[in-house]
């Protein structure tokens, strides 16, 4: 897909829209000179390394190095496919996409396409609802404590007891069969021929962050037959997943939560649909849904843009507290301030609700438990803290968790309060954590949102690239004086050799569709990078330029010399007289020719 939009149009898309607009529809951003800050949404932080600049139309993270144009923050921002961000921005500048068009259905991606299917399935769904034969499924919301302004809001259905309901319907508007298994909205039968999936059951659409319905779940009806509830169902069966559905990706009701996230600044997390509605309903609006999964990385990067903090508000039982200590150490490892509370035995956040009140929620909310207490109190009910073997337990448990504290002072405090906890000696528990594998922070934090390899290239090569992106003269005038193999980093010789190839073939070489020419991220990282480095004053490019090429002549020279050192030391030592002389001559030649730099070039060494 992404080979069949030409670069033209990617670029014609690009100059047509502006990526602070782009950006600002999502997060806030903040004028700061030419540029505009924002505190970066793929990383938490307290002060705004995070920069848009609207002449090269890309962004840049200082702190985590996340950076792009305005596709790529899409891409990131909002998870949409390359296709899709396209696709998006080119309505956007109202630029049509020919290869789209033409083909129509066939080329119309498949995401697209099953959005579609989802929204007309979950609108029949809904209309179902309010049906004469939905009156039992309604009947049922209503008890539960769903109000019909919910009902609406959250797009909650019913499919009919039919094997065949959403099948006719979607065949009837020519949806192919194809399609609609891949939606997950039907199965093919062992005979032959295809079945609805979700049958005689409240439905629940899922909703990613733009309120686009990725995927349904529905939840079984009380049932009036006995006889039928002796081939038991389960309670909830869910869409599988599908191109646009992964498990663990989104977080119920997040697209509904995440301006009261925002402004409260934390976010509880419960466990179900019902849970999620039916606080929500009556006022609080800070919360999302796991949808009973263990929480997962994406989750919480995913919550990371909004909050750092974090309270899970979980069923008292014990497997509620046991699903809830595995799920902690994930908020951890991401940074997130995680505090616990559980809600008394046998209650769920919906049941609780209703039976005590939203403001009783609140204040078990408010009464949250620091994750090491909620933790080592939890441990203490399943292991005896008296005795030897309890108390190595529940140390190794606590220990676990305490690791994954990235900060060395909170790491010492709680060791030394475990210690206390426990009675044990603090040198054995630190003695123990030193055992456990360190967790690499710097892994970690690469897997977690993209490119974070540190850049240590050169700042000579960066201050070159920064300059041939902004005046296509000079890369020209570059072009004359070196190859792309003078620049002695990987990636900048990649990048240089693409902007010569550009030169030559008389195009655009902004930072802004260099991007689009060299996907990789690593490389749109260094370039970002690098058009964001202090600008030139433009009296001084034409000396910065020179003195950059003197450097990596220089450089290259340098290591020439070095290559022939070690050359003739070899010679020297196995006596090959002619070859030592030849070398010797290449040598002085050599070292004659390179003028000394006289003073380094100070823009350069500045940064
Ligand atoms: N769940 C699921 N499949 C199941 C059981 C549960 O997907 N067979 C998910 C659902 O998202 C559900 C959540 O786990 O909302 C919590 O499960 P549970 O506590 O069993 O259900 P409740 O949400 O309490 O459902 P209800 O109140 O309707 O009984
Ligand atoms: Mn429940």
């Amino acid at each position: 897909m992404v080979g069949h939009i030409p670069e033209n149009i990617l670029d014609d898309i690009l100059s047509r829209v502006d990526i602070a607009e782009v950006i600002s529809a999502s997060i806030p951003l903040k004028r700061a000179g030419k540029n505009f800050k924002a505190n970066c949404p793929f990383h938490h932080e307290k002060t705004p390394s995070f920069m848009v600049s609207t002449d090269r139309q890309i962004y840049h993270c200082f702190g985590c190095g996340e950076s792009g144009n305005a596709f790529k923050f899409l891409m990131r921002y909002d998870h949409l496919e390359f296709p899709e961000a396209v696709e998006f921005l080119a309505k956007k500048a109202g630029v049509v996409l020919p290869e789209y068009k033409e083909k129509s259905d066939t080329a119309v991606s498949i995401s697209t396409q099953l959005y579609k299917i989802n929204e007309l399935a979950g609108a029949f769904y809904a209309a179902n609802l309010n049906s004469e034969a939905g009156i039992y499924a309604k009947k049922y919301l209503l008890e539960r404590g769903i109000n019909e302004e919910s009902i609406k809001s959250f797009k909650l259905g019913f499919a009919l007891d039919k094997w065949d309901a959403l099948i006719s319907f979607l065949r009837a508007k020519n949806v192919p069969l194809a399609l609609l298994e891949k939606a997950g909205l039907i199965l093919e039968k062992q005979a032959g021929g295809y079945y609805d999936r979700f049958r005689n059951r409240a439905i629940f659409p899922i909703f990613d962050v733009k309120s686009k319905i990725l995927a349904f779940g529905a939840r079984q009806l009380p049932s009036l037959d006995k006889i039928k509830d002796e081939h038991a169902q389960p309670k909830y069966i869910n869409s599988p997943e599908t191109p646009i559905y992964t498990k663990g990706r989104n977080l119920y009701g997040l697209d509904f939560a995440k301006e009261a996230i925002r402004q409260n600044d934390y976010v509880a997390i419960v466990e179900g649909y019902l849970d999620f509605i039916v606080p929500y309903q009556e006022g609080l609006k800070n919360i999302v849904a796991s949808l009973g999964t263990a929480l997962t990385e994406e989750q919480v990067r995913l919550l990371k843009r909004h909050t750092n903090n974090v309270v899970m508000v979980y069923d008292g039982d014990i497997a509620g507290q046991m699903a809830t200590l595995r799920t902690l150490d994930i908020f951890i490892e991401e940074g997130v301030n995680v505090k616990v509370s559980p809600l008394p035995a046998g209650f769920d956040p919906d049941l609780f609700v209703r039976k005590n009140g939203i403001d009783s929620f609140r204040e078990i909310i408010n009464n949250a438990e620091k994750i090491f207490d909620y933790k080592l109190r939890i441990l203490k009910t399943q292991y005896s803290a008296s005795d030897i073997e309890g108390k190595a337990k529940i140390s190794s448990e606590m220990l676990a968790t305490i690791n994954k504290f990235n900060n060395a002072v909170l790491r010492s405090e709680y060791v030394k309060s475990l210690a206390e906890a426990l009675k044990v000696k603090e040198e054995a528990l630190l003695q123990e954590l030193n055992k456990i594998k360190p967790v690499l922070p710097a892994a970690h934090v690469h897997k977690a949102a993209g490119p974070k390899k540190t850049i240590n290239m050169n700042p000579t090569e960066k201050l070159l690239i920064k300059m041939m992106m902004e005046e296509a003269g000079i890369v020209n005038q570059i072009r004359q004086e070196l190859a792309p193999a003078d620049f002695q980093d990987e990636v900048a010789c990649k990048i240089v050799s693409v902007m010569f190839d550009l030169d030559a073939q008389g195009k655009t070489i902004d930072a802004n569709s260099l991007i689009n020419h060299l996907g990789d991220e690593y490389i749109s990282q260094v370039i970002c990078e690098s058009a964001f480095m202090p600008d030139i004053a433009e009296q001084r490019v034409q000396e910065v330029v020179f003195d950059c090429v003197q450097r990596l002549k220089k450089e290259k020279a340098k290591l020439k010399r070095e290559y022939l050192h070690e050359q003739i030391r070899l010679a020297q030592h196995s006596g090959d007289e002619e070859k030592l002389r030849l070398l010797m001559q290449e040598f002085h030649h050599l070292t004659k020719k390179i003028p000394p730099v006289s003073s380094p070039v100070a823009d350069a060494s500045m940064i």
